[in-house]
């Protein structure tokens, strides 16, 4: 039976506009979803948006519309995002649709009932920004961190989850669990916040205060916090079409800001107070960041994902990210890079290969891939004919490395190309004798583009399609298996090249 694998993504604030994070969580999450499907498991891919709290609140009260109204606009700016990124999502959820708020109610009616929810007065501090209270033990040198924006003094009745009540199980259950996070240095700073007591979780906000949230179940004037709310999607959205359930999930993939407390803190002990099973990972990846700097929209510097997606196309925005950064880490986002990558890898690499093996096979062959004698194939050929490439790939996907399953592809297309130098069919073909040795070269061509297609789809799908196009394959080939060296192709007619990456003019000086 196929393995099943269930992937989410962090569900996006609507209280802004989507910007490069997001569209690298969603591709990322895109990435592993794809090849997981591609090694015949049974995948099911979630994304989707965050709708409530009091930021949504106010930016449609600037806007003087109501809440609902301003989600369904925001909202359908992220999922158009997801779609032009060619997001294979299974679920886009949103946590304003009614069977999320009853999963929610549900979740909080069994905590309540079985006495891990409390009532009590609370009098300290609050910040808005983080949307949650505060004490002065989160103060930095006297100081609110910047995180919280405006901290103002509050006296409210409120709901509490009893948190600490299961902080001991939560640290032995991490200490236990190894690869509950990963990349697994980013466990010990789960272990480190698990060493102070934890405050019980405030999970309720006053309906005079907040208004915009799912009433709690026990007591209708007061809404739901935010976060609580939000983590529960993963579970609200678990099921496919057919009703078919897919929790625990498989793996949350997060930014590292919201590692610790909500999704490594909060949501296993929410699940485990009511006997849920915990999702098996959290796939913690890091921040881009603009030319070395933090990306924040009070400076201004946020990088809006679309021109580059409507200047290099979808699949090199994909290609750049998934190549630069080492998931768990920060890494930089410099236009000049993207630029150089598209030229470089993709141009230069990737497009130019596919582009003269093709118009080869049309100059010499008439376009159909030559049959060869597979005893004649010798040393130079030994690379291109080797299955290695697909185990360096899959240990690198399985272990979330994209930086490191691409290094693994480009070396078969530098070596394919370096193939084409070596071997100079134009040489062979002035030669009549060397006619069978051009068959096999051709063939040797035509069958790396072939099996390079494959290796590329879960990272540049559309790339993919458009590189089997051309070769004239009229069934998707998506298989990693079929990316092993064969001979599918021989007696096949294959298209005209066109270019893949084409060059930009360079704007007149
Ligand atoms: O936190 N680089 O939403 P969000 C990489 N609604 N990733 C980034 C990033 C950056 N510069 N900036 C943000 C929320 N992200 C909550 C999540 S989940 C139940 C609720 C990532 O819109 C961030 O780390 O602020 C998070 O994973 C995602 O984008 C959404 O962030
Ligand atoms: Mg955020």
């Amino acid at each position: 039976m196929a393995d099943r694998f269930f992937l989410t993504t962090a569900i996006d604030y609507v209280n802004g506009n989507p910007h490069l994070g997001h569209a690298y969580e969603k591709i990322l999450s895109d990435a592993v979803c794809r090849y997981h499907r591609s090694i015949g498991d049974d995948v099911r891919f979630l994304t989707g948006v965050d709708e409530h709290g009091q930021k949504v609140q106010q930016s449609a009260q600037k806007q003087n519309i109501p809440p609902q109204e301003f989600c369904d606009t925001m909202s359908s700016h992220f999922r158009a995002l997801a779609d032009s990124l060619h997001i294979s999502y299974d679920q886009f959820g949103r946590t304003t649709e009614s069977a999320h708020k009853n999963v929610v109610r549900d979740f909080l009616q069994r905590t309540f009932d079985q006495g891990d929810i409390y009532f009590k007065t609370y009098e300290g501090f609050y910040s808005t920004r983080a949307e949650q209270f505060v004490t002065e033990k989160d103060m930095v040198n006297g100081e609110w961190p910047e995180i919280y924006g405006e901290v103002v003094p509050l006296k409210e009745e409120n709901y509490f989850f009893k948190l600490s009540k299961y902080q001991d199980w939560l640290r032995d259950y991490v200490t236990a669990h190894e690869d509950f996070i990963l990349p697994t240095f980013r466990r010990k700073e789960v272990l480190q916040a698990l060493e102070k007591p934890l405050n019980d979780l405030c999970i309720s906000r006053p309906k005079s205060r907040l208004a915009w949230g799912i009433p709690l179940p026990f007591n209708e004037e007061y809404v739901t916090y935010v976060w609580y709310d939000a983590l529960v999607n993963y579970y609200s959205f678990a099921k496919d079409a057919s009703g078919k359930s897919y929790w625990p999930a498989t793996a949350h993939v997060i930014g590292k800001d919201i590692m610790v407390p909500p999704h490594a803190v909060y949501w296993p002990i929410m699940l485990h107070a009511i006997g849920e099973e915990l999702p098996k990972q959290l796939i913690v990846h890091g921040f881009w960041m603009n030319r070395g700097a933090k990306m924040s929209k009070s400076v201004g510097n946020i990088v809006d994902p679309v021109p580059y997606i409507e200047k290099f196309g979808c699949d090199a925005l994909r290609y750049f990210l998934l190549r630069e950064m080492v998931v768990g880490q920060d890494a930089d986002f410099w236009d000049e890079k993207v630029q150089q990558r598209y030229q470089s890898d993709l141009g230069n690499d990737l497009g130019n290969l596919v582009n003269r093996s093709l118009a080869m096979i049309g100059r010499y062959r008439n376009g159909v891939v030559p049959a060869y004698d597979a005893a004649k194939a010798t040393e130079q050929e030994a690379d291109l004919r080797s299955d290695a490439v697909i185990t360096e790939y899959r240990t690198a996907m399985d272990g979330v490395q994209t930086h490191l399953a691409l290094q693994a592809i480009w070396k078969l297309v530098t070596r394919a190309n370096q193939y084409v130098e070596e071997t100079a069919p134009w040489k062979l073909a002035k030669d009549p004798a060397q006619s069978g040795r051009l068959d096999l070269v051709l063939a040797h061509l035509a069958e790396s583009v072939r099996r390079l297609s494959v290796l590329i789809g879960a990272i540049m799908p559309v790339t993919a399609e458009k590189i089997q196009a051309q070769l004239g394959l009229t069934t998707p080939q998506v298989q990693l298996s079929e990316a092993a060296f064969g001979t599918s192709l021989t007696g096949h007619t294959v298209n005209k090249p066109e270019p893949l990456f084409p060059r930009f003019e360079e704007p007149k000086k």
